[in-house]
């Protein structure tokens, strides 16, 4: 049968107390509902529906993709409803997989044994079994062990409530059958809702065959209500993260301490510290070493990079060799040639640097070129802003720039430069020889230094 993959995300998520709607809370940096929609698509399904409606404005901005069909649920009347609303633009014949925006973690492979168990025409249901069900739908069967309901935690009786076989939300239903059986379900349960779980009691009285299919891992199922449960599904997929880069050869300190929002790709023996977070697209290079507590965005890292404790880096381009921080602050629009050394309180912007150069201290360079086996002293600023406007600063290869130096952009530092200290460099500084900018050092002779009146 031709598949339509339905994604419940009208609700408002009460428990979240939160202004976001529930489905835009983010999951290892993306919504999640973004996990759902690519869950959706790994089926490769002939549509995508996603019910909104809290949020409406909000949710459907998030989600600009073409391939993606769109049903309001003005008012969010429950899941029955919210399916309901869906199913005059599903074909009769498709089968409809309905997934929630709430449930973020359900892999594919599980979907997909589902989708394969369960027979034309029959009513598919993904279960789980939990060590702690409470809060979820409760699978009620026979004495001869066949499904005859799903029994809402509010509804349940107390027996009902000591079953340990949950409702995951994920169903698989023929979309004729199920316009027709929703149209027969009321709303008198504790919430007043149109529970689309009421179906299954429904198809049980038709003799309409149910399919339970149970989760390979249970810490796929869990749907988020509140944030104590967002936590713990942030903990799984990082988890799942982790043991990926683990599969892949890299070492992770403690992979309870490990934050990756995005895409890292890795060479061999890589090196993660702690407290490293991983933003937008990374790659690192064979044998990186990141030190604790880095925040690591959109950048690449040749081979055998170290970055030391408490750097932050973002949109950096290095070459191989290069060793960063700790305490370093690299802004976008930076490029490394190789090897090039920046350390401790510096800041980087906008800027290339040569094979080899160093800028070990308290430095800020923005706007500028700097060549290669450049020496940068402790306490030099590149003057890149007039108040109006940015200009560039460069500085040619092997030039050594003394400490506390103000190079005042737009200026140029020629090949084999030396500027002493404490120079304030307004002009170009020519090639090979010694620029100073100082007054003359004068000594008072007998000076008394004040003392404390009594
Ligand atoms: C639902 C199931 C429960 C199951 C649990 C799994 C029902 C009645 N209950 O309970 O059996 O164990 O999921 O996590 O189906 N939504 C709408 N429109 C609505 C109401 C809800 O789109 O009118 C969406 C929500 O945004 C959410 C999903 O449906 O993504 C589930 O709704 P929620 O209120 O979280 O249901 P649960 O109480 O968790
Ligand atoms: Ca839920």
């Amino acid at each position: 049968m031709a598949l339509t993959v339905l994604i419940l995300a009208a609700g408002q998520g009460k428990r979240m107390n939160s202004d976001r709607p529930k489905v835009l809370q983010p999951l290892g940096g993306r919504p999640l509902l973004a996990h759902v929609v690519d869950t959706a698509r790994a089926l490769g399904a002939e549509a995508i529906n996603i019910v909104y409606g809290h949020g409406a404005e909000d949710v459907q901005a998030a989600f600009p993709d073409a391939d993606l069909e769109w049903t309001l649920q003005a008012e969010q009347l429950g899941t029955g409803h919210a399916v309901a609303q869906a199913l005059p633009a599903i074909p009769p014949d498709h089968a409809v997989l309905v997934l929630c925006g709430d449930a973020p973690l359900v892999a594919p492979e599980s979907l997909e044994s589902l989708l394969k168990s369960v027979p034309e025409k029959a009513v598919g249901l993904l279960t789980a079994r939990l060590v702690d069900p409470s809060g979820y739908g409760r699978v009620v069967r026979d004495d001869t062990g066949r499904i005859t309901g799903i029994v809402e935690e509010r509804d349940a009786t107390p027996e009902q409530r000591k079953l340990d076989e949950i409702n995951t939300g994920v169903m698989v239903l023929p979309a004729q059958w199920l316009a027709d059986a929703l149209e027969k379900i009321g709303n008198d349960n504790s919430q007043g809702e149109y529970y689309l779980t009421d179906v299954i009691a429904l198809a049980v009285a038709e003799n309409r065959e149910i399919a339970g299919s149970a989760a390979s891992d249970p810490s796929e199922v869990l749907g988020i209500n509140d944030r104590t449960q967002l936590a713990s599904a942030e903990r799984i997929f990082q988890r799942r993260n982790a043991q990926r880069l683990f599969d892949q050869g890299v070492t992770l300190a403690d992979p309870e301490r490990f934050d990756l929002r995005g895409k890292l790709d890795v060479g061999r023996d890589v090196f993660i510290d702690v407290g490293a977070v991983f933003e937008g697209d990374v790659v690192l290079g064979d044998r990186v070493h990141i030190g604790p507590n880095a925040v690591v965005s959109n950048s690449r890292l040749g081979d055998d990079c170290i970055v030391h404790a408490h750097c932050v880096i973002d949109g950096l381009v290095a070459g191989p060799r290069c060793e960063i921080g700790p305490f370093a602050r690299l802004r976008p629009g930076v490029t490394f040639v190789e090897q090039v050394k920046v350390g401790n309180f510096v800041e980087v912007k906008a800027s290339e640097v040569g094979a080899g150069s160093k800028i070990n201290h308290l430095t800020y360079v923005g706007d500028s070129s700097v060549g290669r086996d450049v020496n940068i002293g402790a306490g030099t600023i590149t003057c890149n802003y007039d108040g109006a406007n940015k200009h560039r600063t460069t500085i040619g290869d092997r030039v050594f720039v003394g400490s506390g130096v103000m190079l005042v952009a737009p200026v140029h530092v020629g090949e084999g430069a030396t500027i002493a200290a404490g120079s304030t460099i307004t002009r170009e500084a020519p090639a090979e020889e010694l620029s100073i900018e100082r007054s003359k050092q004068k000594s008072v002779k007998g000076w008394k230094r004040p003392e404390k009146t009594k």
